[in-house]
């Protein structure tokens, strides 16, 4: 990363304020927030606040402020550049700060085509708003209104050959060549002549994720060829690196999902319908520098592109260049219209988001899609599908997804479910080893180490007593163990109680299990049983480790829970009629949910 507005923005976003501040001096919670001693000043009573969700300090004592940034500078004595390079280490992020000549003149060069994209946008909103033209109208009747057009800026080029380049060299100043350089003119070949290239279009300026104008796509009014004409690439503006709609879209993505888009219209149009969360690859291909910049977003992606064969040829290639950028992907349904667009027009927001929630896992996606281009009432064909959708199944990793396809392809070709398992899993494949230890031979990479649970169920109770004799014996550990773990990771429902009580008691207080209310005599015994010789009390390392070994068995636990439902599910569906389609569908859309939920945890227990 070399560009230092990005850098800084990573910064704020991956180092959390309080997390900084509680390297340096002691903080309390207080509320979503923390107060502390100000370490700028003497005092005695805490006026020094930290807000979480603004990112920022403050003390009301003596009035110093800012964000992380700043208080690095002032706690180190550190001029800003090293207070954000000593930041960026922390937090990971690469930077390259030896900015050569040529560098420095390129960033010099940006700055200023940014601003002639700026100025060209204003004038092409001035023209639509102002003077009647034929690109309001257009606009108009594609359903936009006017507070849709202003979001996005959108503007008319006029009928002309020169006028934006009039105004931009004898208004604003700019030279032809840079004004050539940023593809907004162009000269003719036979008369040397200079030209605006957009001329009687609809503008869309283009932004980047920060929302400066580096490009433009330009529409036509009627059907004439080419529908769009985009900016060409320059020293600000890369297709394959930017995608239209982020700016929008990455100040709604709490949930980490996105809706991935073909066009402009398809985003504008969803983003007047309320759905805020979309981004889109202008008409190319989607590329894998688009997919990673996705991934600082987000980690789900619904692809609602045209539902034509180019556009499911397009799905199906973006899904695995998302995919290899660590994306979770789903594909929507448009049921009988072409695009986004025309969707949410006729069926309208609530109908978009159910079929967002509907969107089908890409694997489902894949293996329908290729099971269209069989007839599978004919014998071979049902064979050929069943070998090649093994293949798509073969990309999961996860043993539990892989177990809900087989069922799924086996449902569909009418085999016996062992025999798409020796397809995956080779000849050597036996039905008969129990289910645990298939998790074993599968996957290597992933360890679920659930099968032991059952071993190790008195273990778990022991870690948890263990857990819990530490915080009332020891205060000082007892807080930052309540900072990190949730009374309802817990197994037992004991050390929730207890839990709860601890998290009231006084800050310094040693807690004797005499003073524990209403509490199972057999935990109590359990309690003043276990002994903490076992570990160092005094290393938080060691503490920590016993609260990491408590989540853990939290997650196997509910893992457990789940794959047991799932089973129950699975058996469920197995006795039903094959008439009861309704019902099966519904099934299976549970089983496949629990599937995924597990997966998920699987995935935190893995990070743990
Ligand atoms: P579409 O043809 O689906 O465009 O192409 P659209 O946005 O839905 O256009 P409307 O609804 O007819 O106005 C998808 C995207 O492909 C790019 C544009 O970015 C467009 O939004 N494209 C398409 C081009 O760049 N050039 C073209 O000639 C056509
Ligand atoms: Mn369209």
């Amino acid at each position: 990363m070399n560009d230092m507005k990005e850098i800084i923005e990573e910064i704020k976003a991956r180092c959390d304020i309080a997390s900084v501040i509680g390297d340096y001096i002691k903080i309390q919670p207080s509320g979503q927030n923390y107060k502390a001693l100000c370490p700028f000043h003497v005092e005695k009573t805490p006026s020094f606040h930290i807000s979480t969700a603004k990112q920022v300090y403050k003390c009301f004592g003596c009035g110093e402020g800012g964000d992380v940034i700043n208080f690095v500078m002032k706690m180190e004595n550190l001029d800003f550049m090293d207070a954000v390079r000593m930041l960026a280490t922390r937090c990971g992020i690469d930077i390259n700060f030896n900015i050569d000549e040529d560098t420095k003149r390129k960033i010099e060069l940006s700055k200023k085509y940014q601003d002639i994209h700026t100025e060209a946008a204003r004038y092409y909103f001035a023209n639509l708003l102002q003077t009647k033209n034929r690109g309001y109208e257009y606009l108009k009747n594609r359903g936009l209104d006017d507070r849709t057009i202003k979001k996005f800026g959108l503007g008319y080029s006029p009928d002309s050959w020169s006028s934006l380049m009039d105004y931009l060299m004898n208004e604003k100043g700019y030279s032809r060549e840079e004004l050539l350089e940023c593809g907004l003119i162009g000269k003719s070949t036979k008369t040397d002549k200079y030209y605006d290239k957009f001329r009687n279009r609809v503008m869309f300026p283009i932004f980047d994720y920060r929302g400066n104008v580096i490009g433009f796509g330009g529409r036509v009014l009627d059907d004439s060829l080419p529908k769009y004409l985009n900016s060409p690439d320059t020293l600000i503006f890369n297709k394959r690196h930017n995608l239209y709609g982020l700016n929008f879209a990455r100040k709604n993505l709490s949930s980490r999902t996105v809706i991935l888009v073909e066009g402009y219209m398809d985003l504008i149009s969803l983003y007047q319908y309320g759905i805020q969360i979309a981004v889109a690859t202008l008409g190319t291909a989607l590329t894998s520098q688009q997919a990673h910049l996705i991934k600082r977003y987000a980690d789900n992606v619904i692809i609602s592109y045209d539902s034509d064969g180019p556009g499911i040829k397009a799905s199906l290639r973006a899904i695995d260049i998302l995919v290899e950028a660590g994306l979770s992907v789903k594909v929507l349904n448009l049921k009988d219209s072409k695009d986004p667009d025309e969707y949410v027009r006729k069926y309208g927001t609530d109908e978009y988001k159910k079929a967002m929630r509907d969107a089908v896992p890409r694997i489902k996606f894949k293996i329908d899609n290729l099971k269209d281009s069989f007839d599978l009432s004919r014998d071979g064909d049902n064979i050929k599908f069943a070998k090649e959708a093994v293949n798509i199944i073969k990309q999961l990793k996860s043993p539990v997804e892989i177990d809900y396809y087989i069922k799924y392809l086996s449902g569909i070709v009418q085999l016996d479910e062992d025999a798409v398992k020796r397809e995956i899993y080779g000849k050597s494949y036996n039905s008969k080893i129990s289910s645990n230890k298939k998790f074993n031979r599968y996957t290597q990479d992933e360890k679920p180490n659930i099968e032991k649970m059952d071993a190790i169920q008195h273990g778990e109770e022991l870690t948890e007593i263990m857990l819990i004799k530490i915080m009332m014996n020891i205060p000082a550990a007892r807080e930052k163990i309540l900072l990190k773990i949730d009374e309802n990771e817990f197994l037992m429902e004991e050390s929730k109680k207890i839990t709860r009580y601890l998290s009231k008691v006084d800050s310094e207080k040693v807690v004797d299990s005499s003073e524990l209310a209403d509490i199972d005599e057999k935990y109590i015994e359990s309690l003043k049983k276990v002994s903490l010789d076992s570990i160092d009390t005094k290393n938080l390392k060691e503490i920590e480790e016993t609260v990491k070994s408590v989540k853990r068995n939290s997650l196997k636990n509910k893992i457990n829970n789940l794959r047991r439902k799932q089973s129950e599910l699975e058996e469920k569906r197995k006795n039903l009629d094959n008439n009861e389609k309704e019902l099966l569908k519904e099934l299976d859309v549970e089983i496949m949910n629990i599937a995924l939920q597990a997966v998920d945890l699987n995935k935190r227990l893995r990070n743990l």
